[in-house]
């Protein structure tokens, strides 16, 4: 597969999750193991740009897939994503544990084309759940980053 633009090769069981893969196998810690069960959003990455739970998602459904971790979004040359200083801008994180699957859903949702209101980026932000409760922060973040991301693309 390829993850954050580079090609991977893995030997992994087959029961393998792509994020024990992930963390396990290639070093990137960045996706955190929450509840492992596909309710906390917390293990969030993007495969071929869709956002998926890599807890529930076996390592071998990635295979030839296109992975994208929190470690893949920064440009090369270190510039942050939009979505990621917006983060940082509003503040919207406290502990942190949640925040990678956060922003990538956030990346996605942005992309989605579901950044049209407060509402609606609440209802596809709802499958990541944040126990500290930045939930304001995460919106306001959220806005931002979709205005500038619009603003870049025009
Ligand atoms: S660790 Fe995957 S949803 Fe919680
Ligand atoms: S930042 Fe702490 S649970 Fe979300």
């Amino acid at each position: 597969m390829q993850v954050n633009g580079q090609s991977q090769q893995m030997q992994v069981d087959s029961r393998v999750t792509l994020l024990d893969a992930l963390r396990e196998h290639l070093n990137l810690t960045g996706t955190k193991k929450g509840c492992d069960q596909g309710q906390c959003g917390a293990c969030t990455v993007l495969i071929n740009g869709q956002r998926v739970l890599s807890c529930l998602t076996l390592a071998a459904q990635a295979d030839g897939a296109d992975v994208t971790s929190i470690e893949g979004l920064a440009s090369t040359d270190g510039d942050l994503h939009p979505v990621q200083r917006c983060f940082m801008e509003n503040d919207a994180f406290q502990c942190g544990y949640c925040t990678p699957g956060q922003i990538m859903s956030a990346v996605a949702c942005i992309k989605e084309g579901h950044a049209g209101s407060d509402d609606e980026i609440r209802e596809y932000m709802s499958g990541n759940l944040c126990r500290c409760g930045a939930y304001p922060h995460i919106v306001d973040a959220i806005k931002q980053a979709a205005a500038e991301m619009a603003k870049e693309s025009a």
